[in-house]
């Protein structure tokens, strides 16, 4: 098979590529309309399928053979623990799980948010949720009480999936507070909240909130419950422009057809392998690549709760890589670059065999060309850079390990995967020809996986997604092929930006830092980092008569920002600006302020209203040291 002829089928004949796929998975019925049109206009993908996804993942596999062989491998250098669980174990404690939730009045479609950090019960939780048909929202452990405030009243759960701590290198970090000035921010209001206490910090128990381990002791085990494709699995909420997060939904039929081909023919997978995905499942990749797609294929999985420095030292992702004899890894590149910082001879690789190791898989972010030829100079084995989002919740473009394996170009994520017609499309979405860079859109239908809707706002997917480039999915991304056909993802062309490998929106940070009693009027960009790839730089022109010390603002916003988003965030720097730079029509030049700061070349808009104000820009940016203009 070649990758021409594969991507070909696949988009010449959707139906018959994907029915085939959908082959491959064990449907309670199998579906006879392949592609439709849902109620919103949609196309929506094995209607009348079918299936549950914790069958798939588990049950499946008990009843096929794999019962004793490991599912699930828990391995937490901070708390000093590895825990492994055969497929048979996982199913066993996702049903009784599953039980309990039931016995709390969990039906199909209710919603649960989880706010957990990387411990085994988080995935039984998104199981169990699965297995009864409820819809989970996993929320990052990272985001304050007022993101989760806001997810709350999004979704409307049933209830909320806790821990009582996190732990964040060795810094241990207490989630019930969170928690419950969350609730108490939130208008909607929960049954419950059911908490597994950790050693590390147990939590308080107040009214409503019972203990994850007492109700698992008395619940009995229910079977799985037959669902519809298109029934969602899960919400999970990103970062859009706004400072609203977009609830991205999942089917249950397209995800599960998606990641099982993904598996195969984007990471060359067999079931049996050991696959580790070093995120968190807070994130897509999370979702996909450390819970459902390893358990869908009969693979182990890794959970790891750590970071790659650290925890305790720069030689741990080697470490786990060489215990669990990990076949396919796959993390963002900016815990690479953290490692090489610390350890930029890679001495503690010596210690350790990573002979099974067959494939690094890269996204998130960018992978820069100087991380990329050292990872491929430190590990000798492929390394590919493969773009994709929360919106797909499977690869858009990569090099297809498990098809045809092709020769890399440093700085793009190589074609567009089966299923992906990725297209370049100017501003009046106009197909580009190749070397020119500008949108980059995938022609509709899209494949299955990705998000039919916006969680209770189908018009904001609308809007988001489909308005700006009639017949095409709008990434967010801009970039461009080259003559050979790699495609190269530039960057986000709206306010999205990355920051260690976390996406955040900057215009939610424009609304906390502009709602300061001093701030008049402000900009957030995202400037170029060596070690995070981006972080966010506050603009902030003061109102009249305000007298503040710019140090003293810095500070106060950098607290504001961490309070209400998360330090994941890293909003550290703010500047007093004395103007800034706008169109005629009024609109703030962010992407023009980032081009200064990173020092990248950029065209001065013939609607500007002053260009001067840009000198003045640069001038700031330099006197404050920010950026790499400022650090000339
Ligand atoms: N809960 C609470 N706090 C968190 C957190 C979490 N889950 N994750 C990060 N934070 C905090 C950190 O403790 C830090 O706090 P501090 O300012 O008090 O020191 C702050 O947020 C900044 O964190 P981060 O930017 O992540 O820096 P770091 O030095 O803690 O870690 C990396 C750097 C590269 C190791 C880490 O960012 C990383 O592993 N990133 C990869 C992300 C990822 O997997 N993305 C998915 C795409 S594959
Ligand atoms: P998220 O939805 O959090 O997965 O973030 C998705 C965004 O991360 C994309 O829209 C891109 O901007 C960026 N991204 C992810 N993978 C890559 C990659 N391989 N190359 C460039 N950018 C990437």
């Amino acid at each position: 098979m070649t990758y021409q002829s594969e991507f070909e089928h696949s988009i010449d004949k959707p139906i018959e590529f994907w029915k085939q796929q959908a082959e491959s998975i064990d449907w309670y019925k199998f579906p006879t309309d392949i592609l439709s049109k849902d109620s919103n206009g949609n196309d929506c993908w094995f209607a009348d399928g079918e299936l549950n996804t914790a069958y798939l993942a588990l049950d499946y596999h008990v009843d096929n053979g794999r019962g004793d062989q490991l599912a699930l491998i828990y391995d937490s250098p901070v708390t000093n623990t590895i825990e492994q669980f055969t497929y048979r174990e996982l199913r066993d404690k996702v049903a009784i799980f599953a039980g309990a939730l039931t016995e709390l009045g969990v039906v199909k479609g209710d919603r649960v948010i989880i706010y957990m950090p990387m411990v085994t019960e988080a995935a039984i939780g998104m199981l169990a949720c699965a297995r009864i048909g409820a819809i989970h929202s996993v929320v990052f452990g990272g985001f304050a009480s007022k993101e989760l405030a806001t997810r709350i009243d999004d979704a409307e759960p049933k209830l909320i999936l806790a821990a009582s701590c996190g732990i964040e290198f060795d810094k241990v970090i207490p989630y019930k507070p969170l928690i419950d000035e969350a609730r108490e921010l939130a208008t909607h209001k929960l049954q419950h909240c059911v908490v597994l206490q950790r050693p590390q910090q147990v939590a308080l128990m107040g009214d409503g909130d019972l203990d994850w381990n007492e109700i698992s002791k008395t619940a009995k085990a229910v079977d799985c419950v037959p669902l519809k494709s298109t029934d969602p699995l899960y919400i999970l909420y990103t970062s859009g422009t706004t400072g609203k997060p977009k609830g991205v939904v999942r089917d249950n039929g397209g995800h599960a057809v998606a990641l099982r081909y993904s598996m195969k023919s984007v990471y060359g997978v067999e079931p049996g392998e050991v696959y580790w995905a070093a995120s968190d499942v807070g994130w897509v990749v999370g979702h996909s690549y450390i819970v459902y797609a390893p358990l869908m294929t009969g693979c182990t999985t890794i959970l790891f709760e750590g970071k790659p420095v650290r925890t305790p030292d720069a030689g741990t992702f080697w470490r786990v890589l060489d215990n669990h004899r990990v076949n396919v890894f796959f993390t963002a590149p900016t815990g690479f670059r953290a490692i090489r910082k610390e350890d930029p001879e890679t001495k503690h690789l010596k210690q350790y065999d990573l002979s099974h190791l067959r494939t690094l898989f890269v996204a998130g972010e960018r992978l820069d060309p100087p991380t990329y030829d050292w990872l491929k100079q430190t590990l000798k084995v492929p390394v590919v850079d493969h773009w994709w989002q929360t919106e797909t919740g499977w690869p858009i473009a990569s090099n297809l390990m498990g098809i045809e394996v092709v020769d890399t170009k440093a700085g793009s994520s190589t074609f567009p995967v089966p299923g992906y017609n990725v297209q370049i499309v100017d501003e009046n979405s106009k197909e580009l020809g190749h070397s020119t860079e500008g949108d980059v859109v995938v022609k509709l239908p899209l494949p299955p996986g990705a998000l039919p809707t916006v969680w209770g706002d189908h018009s904001r997917y609308v809007s988001s997604y489909l308005s700006q480039h009639e017949g095409y999915f709008h990434s967010g991304d801009g970039g461009y092929f080259d003559a050979d056909g790699y495609l190269f993802i530039m960057g986000r062309t709206d306010d999205v930006i990355n920051v260690a490998g976390h996406r955040l929106s900057t215009g939610e940070m424009e609304e906390i830092v502009a709602s300061h009693p001093a701030c008049a009027e402000c900009a957030v960009i995202g400037i170029a980092d060596k070690d995070k790839g981006q972080m966010p730089v506050g603009l902030v022109l003061l109102k009249d008569g305000v007298n503040i010390e710019p140090e003293a603002l810095e500070s106060e916003l950098a607290l504001m920002v961490r309070q209400q988003i998360g330090a994941f965030a890293n909003f550290k720097r703010a500047i007093v600006v004395q103007r800034l730079p706008k169109t005629r029509s009024g609109k703030i030049l962010r992407q023009v302020m980032r081009k200064i700061a990173d020092k990248v070349e950029f065209e001065q808009p013939a609607t500007i209203d002053d260009p001067q104000i840009l000198v003045e820009i640069q001038d700031s940016l330099v006197s404050n040291k920010i950026g790499y203009v400022g650090n000339q």
